[in-house]
């Protein structure tokens, strides 16, 4: 049966990562996959999930299945982060959530929901956008439109013509939107842009579905969950995917949620029913140890403050490291790095051809997507003089 099966290539982020993983040169620089790591080139455990682990595995009694909907200290944890406390209260009985394995699980989830609410529904997708959202919410059904986001021209947002091309947009349709931190260009709308997104996504009755794998990596927790608060005010119905990989650091233990506003109770209770059901179907229940780290963490008012704080020092680690970066860029190139100081979170491009990446992968071992998107969370003081000397050479 398997025969002429064909043999896949790998994956174009994670390809990579194990590409560097496997190149010899001791000065290699891995920008490729999305991790946070520190000064000393380590993806570190944050110190309130060391101590929730502590406490958690003296507690623990059982490894019985977990209930289908998930952890309610994380479920309820992660809605706190997105609405926050005033949000939550005005939301009421309209918000539910389910946990999933990883934000993977959580679009997965988002779009079973989708296609069982409206089967021939339209996504309409950033231009760029993460290259596993098409096929992770396309093996579903759902069909796809892209809306122009990044201008390598103009190094940022074309707004206008994002906005041109969703005014084609029919109503029903979804428009996946991240929440902060885009991926893979590190470009956000501003506050007002959330404001005329969310006008057009009423007045036209389309339906935001917000990737939001990294609240608190780009100014800070409340700050990256401006955009989604202020559509929140204008759009009755949204789905949110969760990642706490990046913010709270679990990248492996796989938690993540879909969050669901409805318009009443019973829609908010139909959306979390059908995830559920999508998910018994793939997977049955969710994993426990990540999501029940992260809901002691995020119910403990002494754990949620200590990781808050981690968290702040990351973000401000992360955005010094981007002006270290153009500083830098600058200077060695004698061109204008200045759009890496203004892009929020851990990706930026650096409007680098294919052939150059690949040229500074193949003989210069640091390695970033074909798409010149680097990690900025993987540079530290020692990578980043190499980094810079690197690039300045290929341009
Ligand atoms: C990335 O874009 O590098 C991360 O989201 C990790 C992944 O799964 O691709």
């Amino acid at each position: 049966m398997f025969d002429s099966l064909p043999v896949l290539p790998p994956d174009s982020i994670l390809g990579l990562a194990a590409a560097c993983r496997a190149d010899p040169n001791p000065d290699k620089v891995d920008l490729t996959v999305g991790v946070y790591m520190d000064e000393t080139g380590l993806c570190p455990v944050f110190e309130a999930v060391q101590q929730a682990q502590q406490a958690l595995v003296s507690e623990e009694q059982t490894k019985v299945y977990m209930p289908p909907q998930g952890d309610p200290d994380y479920l309820t944890g992660v809605r706190s982060l997105i609405f926050g406390e005033a949000g939550m209260a005005a939301l009421g009985d309209r918000t539910s959530a389910v946990q999933t394995p990883g934000g993977c699980g959580a679009v997965r989830l988002g779009a079973e929901v989708l296609h069982a609410a409206a089967p021939g529904a339209t996504v309409w997708v950033s231009d760029p956008t993460w290259p596993v959202h098409i096929p992770l919410m396309g093996s579903v059904g759902l069909q796809f439109k892209t809306y122009r986001y990044y201008s390598p021209e103009m190094k940022g947002l074309d707004f206008e013509a994002m906005l041109a091309d969703l005014e084609a947009a029919q109503a029903g349709d979804v428009v996946l939107l991240h929440g902060c931190c885009h991926n893979p260009s590190g470009v956000d709308p501003t506050l007002e842009q959330w404001g005329v997104l969310a006008e057009l996504m009423s007045e036209r009755q389309l339906l935001p579905m917000i990737d939001f794998a990294y609240q608190g990596m780009g100014a800070g927790l409340d700050e990256d969950a401006a955009g989604i608060r202020a559509v929140l005010e204008r759009v009755p119905e949204m789905i949110i995917a969760v990642s706490s990989s990046k913010n709270i650091g679990l990248y492996r233990e796989r938690a993540g949620a879909v969050v669901f506003v409805g318009g009443d109770a019973r829609a908010a209770e139909a959306m979390a029913s059908q995830a559920v059901s999508a998910a018994r179907r793939v997977y049955s229940m969710p994993p426990a140890h990540g999501a029940l780290l992260a809901g002691r963490v995020l119910s403990s008012p002494a754990l949620r403050s200590a990781w808050e704080a981690e968290l702040g020092q990351i973000c401000q680690r992360i955005n010094d490291l981007r002006g270290q970066l153009r500083d830098a860029l600058t200077t060695a190139t004698e061109r204008d790095f200045g759009f890496i100081g203004t892009e929020h979170g851990m990706f930026s491009f650096l409007g680098l051809s294919v052939e150059q990446a690949q040229r500074l992968r193949e003989e210069q071992s640091v390695y970033m997507l074909d798409s010149s998107r680097i990690n900025i969370a993987g540079l530290n003081a020692n990578n980043l003089g190499r980094v810079v000397e690197a690039v300045a050479s290929v341009l």
